[in-house]
């Protein structure tokens, strides 16, 4: 049955309603039991626009995962069964710089929560005093928290000659199957490990929209490197076979590391505020920096091959999320809307789909490798709303809109056919509707 609007935001909200757990919300009812930490991000934005205070419960269940070394983990771990890898599997008990209150994976993902927390706050405001004097409660008791976030990032990920983000595996980046990382992977060769088996496919049935064997093969294999060395960040550069600067991993950060200043102004922390400033400014000069004379679309960079990685994947667009100079950005924002991309007509909705469809790595209906995931729709739209390109913005809210009409609230969709793939339910779907919703001009 197709939603209207506001029962579209109901629909929404019962989504996070379904998936709530009290002080958190599993990324999705079955395949994904657990807190995720991008997942987590979004997810407030989406409580955030009916209950700032569940929202800010959220974020702070989250950090309550953080490491000593300041990493924000990629999974808060439940109780709750079913999913592949279990906690046991990490091997993070018992190592030093992991939390002693939380058990979690041993990587993290794409540093999107200071920008949650700038739109909770923003909307506070909008509600007046009571959610005000929670976010400033919030803020005084975990801006510390995200700041050494933000710092480890900067001190310990950030330190390659390119300025860009350093990651050790696909999951860090949150696309995880992305043709971004079909050549670093050639080069991760499985050894000898224990035997696994994947829980996620018994959840979706058609293994095609799911990652391949092999991709579990290498990596599980990257988890073992990772736990040999106990997680340990200096030596895990040495041993591990994947090291990847990710180009929108450090455009996030760059546009949240911006977002976290604004909020330590607020709090009156003015030199925290600086240093934010100056870790944005250097990790969106890294971004800038990859832009592809040719194509005009950003790089990740292959750090063990020491060679970059051109793909025409929805990474490209990095430079629109953490914004660029005005030539490089209309650029961009010209491809992103043409038959390339948005405008291809083939597509189901003019959305950015995760790879461009007429790449030879594009597969309409595989995880990262061609479907639209709503999430992503909703940043790239809502970047080029706070760097003031209005109508494309608003051409992306309203088809997000219209492909979410479906209610199913699926994880992604075909982006040929529209059909709606992996799980239904999916927790940051709900929130990227309900954020669109109140985004209504
Ligand atoms: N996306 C991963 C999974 O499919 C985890 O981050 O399990």
């Amino acid at each position: 049955m197709a939603h209207t609007t506001s029962a579209l935001s109901a629909a929404a909200a019962d989504v996070l309603r379904l998936n709530d757990r009290g002080d958190r919300t599993v990324a999705a009812p079955r395949l994904y039991p657990h807190q995720w930490s991008w997942d987590a991000a979004f997810v407030a934005i989406g409580w955030g626009t009916f209950s700032v205070e569940r929202a800010l419960a959220e974020l702070r269940h989250l950090l309550g995962g953080q490491w000593r070394t300041g990493m924000v983990p990629q999974i808060v771990y439940s109780d709750e069964g079913g999913y592949f890898p279990d906690v046991e599997r990490w091997r993070t008990d018992g190592v030093p710089t992991a939390p002693t209150g939380a058990r979690t994976s041993g990587i993290c993902q794409p540093a999107i929560h200071s920008l949650a927390i700038w739109l909770i706050a923003a909307q506070a405001e909008r509600n007046g005093p009571r959610d005000l004097e929670l976010v400033e409660r919030f803020l005084r008791e975990t801006f510390d928290g995200w700041l050494r976030w933000h710092r480890w990032l900067d001190e310990v990920r950030s330190t390659h000659p390119t300025g860009l983000m350093e990651i050790h595996h696909p999951w860090e980046s949150g696309m995880d199957n992305s043709p971004r990382w079909d050549r670093p992977s050639a080069a991760v060769v499985p050894g000898a490990m224990a035997p696994f088996r994947r829980a996620d496919t018994s959840h979706v049935k058609d293994a095609s929209e799911r990652p391949g064997d092999d991709d579990y093969d290498r990596y599980l294999w990257l988890v073992e490197q990772l736990a040999s060395v106990r997680y340990d960040d200096v030596a895990a550069r040495e041993v591990i076979d994947f090291r990847v600067g990710d180009v929108f991993s450090t455009a996030v950060h760059a546009l949240s590391s911006d977002r976290l200043a604004d909020l330590g102004e607020r709090l009156g922390r003015p030199d925290d505020a600086t240093a934010l400033r100056s870790i944005a400014a250097r990790a969106r000069a890294a971004v800038a920096a990859t832009i592809d004379p040719e194509t005009g679309l950003a790089r990740d960079y292959d750090m063990r091959a020491e060679a970059w990685i051109a793909t025409e994947t929805v990474g490209g667009f990095a430079p629109l999320i953490c914004g660029a100079d005005a030539e490089d950005f209309a650029r961009l924002v010209q491809l992103l809307a043409g038959e390339r991309w948005c405008g291809h007509p083939a597509l189901a909705f003019p959305l950015p789909p995760t790879t461009a469809p007429d790449a030879p790595e594009f597969v309409s209906r595989t995880y990262w490798r061609g479907p639209t995931w709503p999430v992503i729709s909703w940043l790239i739209g809502w970047a080029l709303q706070h760097h003031g390109e209005h109508d494309l913005a608003e051409r992306i809210r309203v088809a997000g809109l219209k492909q979410l009409a479906d209610g199913t609230f699926a994880e992604y969709y075909d982006s040929l056919s529209g059909a709606a793939l992996g799980s239904h339910d999916q927790s940051w779907t709900a929130a990227a509707a309900l954020a669109w919703e109140t985004e209504r001009p």
